[in-house]
């Protein structure tokens, strides 16, 4: 398991173009081990047999610790598009095919547009981003991402004034997706963020992991990555991002509004109905860790909160 040098960095951090080209050489060494831990001896290879995208060409780590396992990472996953057990997405997903794929970027913005995927990721240089992830379940996992900031697709639609939400939409295709044919959820899967969450730079899309394109039960081809965020706000198979005014409905938020609030920012001081948040399950590991408030991305992202009383706002 790859262990690497602590280096938490600070939101002033992630936009000094010095800063980060003197770390580029550390990225490479931390991504270059997270993605053989995968592949062994043929690494980059996607899923489906054809070659990797392009490495990414800068970001950065926001935590040494260790990167969960491949295997921890791919089979234990939460898409109930694909079944409701851990291990039914690896399975069911398998025979999925997310090609072609359009994403649409409309609502409150200058230029709405319906992009093919490939149109819509080619301005983008994309980033490797090792990133904690923390489901509100209590386990948690950290994962090196492969993406972009979800800030730079927004500014290029051109928000307007009025708009201070941001809906995402999943897939909603029941003939591809097996677990839709089941009512658990009110389907299509939606998600939501204020704009200046999704603005922030640690908020990404993915398109892959591990150095590899994603894997269908991660939420090929396009996912959100909020890290400070319960899990489930880091919506899979995007495929439209609607600028709105008022706050949008989350599909977790629709299901039991009690338990699965707007914000879902990870505290350990705010207790789910059903679990703890004091402590959490780290995949690949034994024994319990603390569960850290915004997930350890306070210093970066707390000011977002300020004033919003968060055992109101879970
Ligand atoms: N996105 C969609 N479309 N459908 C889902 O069921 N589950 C969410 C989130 N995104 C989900 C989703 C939940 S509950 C979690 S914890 C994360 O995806 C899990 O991501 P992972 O399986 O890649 O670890």
């Amino acid at each position: 398991m790859l262990v690497t040098r602590v280096l938490d960095i600070r939101a002033s951090d992630i936009t000094d173009e010095r800063l980060y080209l003197g770390r580029r050489e550390f990225l490479a060494a931390a991504a270059a081990p997270a993605a053989a831990l995968v592949a062994g001896a043929a690494p980059l290879r996607a899923a489906d047999g054809q070659d990797a995208p392009p490495p990414p060409r800068k970001g950065f780590v926001t935590t040494g610790e260790a990167v969960t396992p491949w295997a921890d990472a791919t089979g234990y996953t939460n898409y109930y598009e694909f079944g409701m057990a851990k291990a039914d997405p690896s399975r069911n997903a398998a025979s999925f095919v997310p090609r072609p794929w359009t994403v649409t970027i409309d609502g409150l913005v200058s230029a709405p547009r319906r992009y093919d995927l490939d149109d819509l990721l080619a301005p983008h240089p994309l980033e490797e981003r090792i990133y904690r992830m923390r489901c509100v379940e209590g386990w948690s996992m950290v994962i090196p991402w492969t993406g972009f900031p979800l800030k730079d697709l927004i500014q290029r639609a051109g928000p307007l004034g009025s708009a201070r939400f941001v809906e995402f939409t999943a897939l909603d295709d029941p003939r591809r997706m097996p677990g839709q044919r089941v009512n658990v959820l009110d389907w299509p899967y939606v998600e939501g963020l204020r704009l200046d969450e999704a603005l922030h730079p640690l908020t990404i899309l993915a398109t892959g992991m591990y150095g590899r394109a994603l894997p269908n039960q991660n939420g090929a081809p396009l996912r959100l990555v909020v890290p400070w965020k319960y899990g489930f706000k880091s919506i899979k198979a995007v495929v439209r991002i609607r600028l709105v005014a008022r706050q949008p409905a989350t599909s977790w938020g629709k299901a039991s509004p009690r338990e699965y609030g707007f914000y879902a920012n990870v505290n350990p001081g705010v207790p789910h109905p059903r679990w703890t948040q004091a402590h959490e399950r780290r995949l690949g590991e034994s024994g319990r860790r603390p569960t850290l408030l915004f997930n350890g991305y306070g210093d970066q992202v707390a000011s977002l909160y300020s004033g919003l009383d968060l055992k109101r706002h879970y």
